[in-house]
């Protein structure tokens, strides 16, 4: 048996944990198709999650989903900030759970990345790569810093009100995410969003205690990890993305991502995604599996997490290697799966995995696999 098909137990503060087929995670991604802007994830979102759910993916999860309108990537994002759309969810994660794969969701705030267009044919050629003006539909964005450095409008810098609220507002979304019935929250906390914003001294110039050292940089982090974490109810696992590096010497390193994740994993998450990059201009290596050697820095701090890879991870030999080195607990696709929605049922018989062992809907039998 491979190791990629290999059950894995993701754990949970209380109870046995959260128990995933296999360990090939759909990576969250943005689909941009909320073209009423109401957040409210509809046919597009049950049929793209539910294809790669019967597809054969351990651990299935949402694209960024925003904690609050504020804090939408852009205004065709879907969203969780109301009561509409988690009961809107709910039926895809039952879909997703009827292919035997389980359900997660990526909760998410921009930040001062919000307001943006929608990142779709044309988008380039368009010129229309920053933000959304108010007049033209948008919105204002905060931040920690009314800085430049994402490349965007400067947001306005949060007060501690609007620090408050924005926590309230993850844990409100947390319960909602249970309501609707995943398996799995994702703190998203890279790609220069809102928490990797207050993490990175890039971004990040604030003079009070959410600002300057280690510890008032990652002090966000924490009250949001603890907001949700208290929310999310003890018997279900607790996931978060980070950026791993920003590839830049003055800014967030690996070893801060080591560090704050064992933070982290004291603080109740047990799983950890780790990819990279986001504020400003991309600086980083590019190629098969660019990412991995982040991953296996936080694998080999936390044997006890469970820790995945991600980044230009397409085939089925290469997936199994991360695993089989010990650089990764498990691997998150991402384009590959918009490539092969059957991503892993191909992978497993690629890897001569049994045939009682390849996970497909048994509707689609007659493909032999
Ligand atoms: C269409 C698209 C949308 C994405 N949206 C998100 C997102 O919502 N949240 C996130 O954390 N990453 C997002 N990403 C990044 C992917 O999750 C993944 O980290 C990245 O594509 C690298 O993995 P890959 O080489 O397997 O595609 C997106 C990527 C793509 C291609």
């Amino acid at each position: 048996m491979s190791k990629l098909f290999a059950p894995v137990t993701l754990g949970a503060p209380t109870g046995p944990g959260l128990v995933l087929r296999n360990r090939t995670v759909l990576a969250p991604m943005c689909q941009y198709s909320i073209t009423r802007r109401d957040g409210v994830p509809h046919a597009w979102q049950l049929s793209h999650l539910g294809a790669r759910a019967a597809g054969g993916f351990g651990l299935v999860f949402t694209e960024a989903t925003a904690v609050t309108a504020q804090g939408r990537i852009s205004d065709q994002d879907t969203g969780i900030w109301n009561a509409e759309q988690a009961e809107a969810w709910a039926p895809i994660v039952e879909f997703i759970h009827s292919q035997g794969a389980s359900a997660g969701i990526q909760l998410a705030h921009a930040g001062g990345k919000a307001s943006t267009y929608a990142w779709l044919p044309g988008f380039f050629e368009s010129g229309r790569t920053g933000n959304i003006s108010v007049a033209d539909g948008g919105w204002e964005t905060i931040g920690p810093s009314a800085t430049d450095a994402l490349g965007l409008q400067a947001p306005t810098a949060m007060n501690r009100e609007q620090i408050d609220a924005s926590i309230v507002a993850w844990a409100q979304a947390v319960r909602r995410a249970d309501a609707a019935g995943f398996d799995v929250v994702q703190i998203h906390a890279a790609h220069g969003y809102l928490i990797h914003q207050f993490l990175s001294p890039l971004s990040n110039q604030r003079t009070d205690s959410y600002g300057g050292s280690y510890t008032n940089r990652t002090r966000y982090a924490r009250e949001v990890i603890t907001a949700v974490r208290a929310a999310w109810p003890a018997h279900k696992p607790l996931a978060i993305r980070f950026s791993g590096e920003d590839w830049v010497e003055e800014g967030w390193r690996i070893a801060d991502t080591v560090r704050f994740a064992a933070e982290a994993f004291e603080m109740g998450v047990s799983s950890f995604d780790i990819s990279s990059a986001g504020i400003g201009t991309y600086r980083g290596p590019a190629g098969p599996g660019y990412q991995v050697s982040l991953a296996a820095s936080v694998k080999a701090a936390l044997p006890g997490a469970f820790v995945t890879a991600v980044g230009m991870i397409t085939d089925a030999a290469q997936a199994e290697q991360v695993l089989v080195t010990g650089a990764a607990d498990g691997v998150s696709i991402g384009r590959a799966a918009l490539k092969n929605p059957n991503w892993p049922a191909t992978a497993a018989r690629e890897l001569n995995e049994p045939l009682e062992n390849t996970p497909f809907a048994e509707q689609y039998w007659r493909a032999h696999w």
